[in-house]
């Protein structure tokens, strides 16, 4: 397998996969371009080398069609500003207009294509559809890290058509080079802070990180399902009543391993799920009836904040509360300022996951961990040990 070092993309059209999957507010405007920001040096790279770059990615996800609030045409003046150039765009990703402009493409020239997903042929990964992607472009980079766990026809199959000429960009290699840091041999003491709302996504990463660290810290509304399985009340507080009693066989496997699993002991509660809401704090087994838990307390906060300024390698998936308002984004805040701290003193952290990505991006410390991952659903996959189809189509020469 060739690296994007080696390949000379001088005169080709390399037709990138990445994951421009950002969000939008109601007037179309990108409120996060982490994803974008990091596809830069592979873009970079094709272009200084004298090859033009065709861009497809997905964005959201469309029942049936077109719609204008998955539409790609929202990112081109965002591209323009950060390349200093013109980027054309194709109103459809395959048909007669794409391949004019995949055509008429000059070396240094960006040409980005609608929405992949406004064909149902991209997520059933027909390979008719791939063909027709592939017939773009004379070489295939896949740089969509985030959506490397979808066998679709622009992140796996496609690579059929470039059996020598496929290769990952540099997110791709950045990102499975820090998974595989938390993976192998981490150094101790190893914590895994695990938020978020359902258990249910997280099921499996969390029975694997059982083998391999020593704290494994529970926050966000998942919390309240472990509570109640331990016997807590937990008021009108989000809960998987179907998954409580694999919250408690989760408690005994963590008490057989010694793992120390630390389930928040105090809450921010409200009345409603609102920022405007009445707030109080009390006792996680003790919310009263009505009321909700929406982020870690204060005392949580603490005994979180002391295990994880001396664990030497954090791995952080999904907030502590609701972020978003402000009344109960202090858990959120408080873990991140903990592990910039552990990070300053030497520990390697590994941030995954859109949503506390989102917050260590909102606070200003994307800078100040070890590695923010651009992947939710992929980082946890590849953590679960399941093979990416997105990574096996580029590594394997018989895919
Ligand atoms: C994501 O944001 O999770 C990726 O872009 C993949 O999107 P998907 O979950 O809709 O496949
Ligand atoms: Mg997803």
């Amino acid at each position: 397998m060739k690296t994007i070092d080696q390949y000379n993309f001088a005169g080709k059209k390399a037709l990138v996969r990445v994951d421009f999957n950002v969000p939008l507010d109601a007037e179309y405007r990108i409120t996060d371009d982490t994803r974008i920001r990091a596809a830069v040096p592979t873009i970079q790279k094709i272009l200084a080398d004298g090859g033009a770059v065709i861009l497809m990615s997905h964005l959201g996800r469309p029942k049936t069609g077109p719609e204008e609030k998955y539409s790609l045409k929202h990112l081109v003046n965002r591209l323009e500003q950060e390349f200093n150039t013109t980027v054309l765009f194709a109103e459809d990703c395959v048909g007669p207009q794409a391949v004019q402009l995949a055509a008429e493409l000059q070396p240094g020239q960006i040409l980005l294509l609608e929405n992949l997903r406004f064909h149902k042929a991209e997520e059933k990964g027909d390979a008719d559809f791939a063909k027709e992607l592939a017939t773009l472009g004379d070489v295939y980079v896949n740089d969509a890290f985030g959506t490397a766990h979808r066998e679709h026809a622009s992140t796996a199959v496609i690579a059929r058509y470039f059996p020598k000429d496929k290769v990952m960009g540099y997110v791709m290699t950045a990102e499975l080079e820090n998974a595989r840091r938390v993976l192998g041999n981490a150094e101790r003491p190893y914590t895994a802070i695990m938020g978020g709302a359902k258990i249910s996504d997280k099921i499996l990463i969390i029975e694997k990180l059982m083998d391999r660290v020593d704290n494994l810290l529970i926050g966000g509304g998942m919390s309240y399902t472990f509570v109640k399985a331990d016997g807590g009340e937990i008021g009108s507080s989000l809960v998987e009543e179907d998954k409580i009693d694999l919250a408690k066989r989760l408690i005994a496997m963590a008490r057989e391993k010694g793992v120390n699993l630390m389930i928040p002991v105090d809450s921010v509660i409200a009345d409603a799920f609102s920022n405007d809401a009445n707030v109080d704090t009390c006792l996680s087994h003790h919310i009263k009836p009505l009321w909700m838990g929406l982020d870690i307390g204060p005392t949580a906060r603490e005994m979180y904040a002391d295990v994880i300024r001396n664990s030497k390698t954090i791995l952080w998936n999904g907030p502590m509360g609701v972020f978003e308002m402000s009344n109960f984004s202090v858990g959120t805040e408080a873990v991140a300022d903990a592990v910039v701290d552990a990070t300053r003193m030497g520990a390697y952290s590994l941030i995954g996951g859109g949503d506390s990505a989102a917050a260590v991006n909102k606070f200003g410390y994307a800078d100040r961990v070890s590695y923010v991952s651009t992947g939710g659903g992929a980082l946890l996959e590849y953590m679960e040990g399941k093979t990416l189809p997105g990574v096996a189509a580029i590594e394997r020469d018989d895919y």
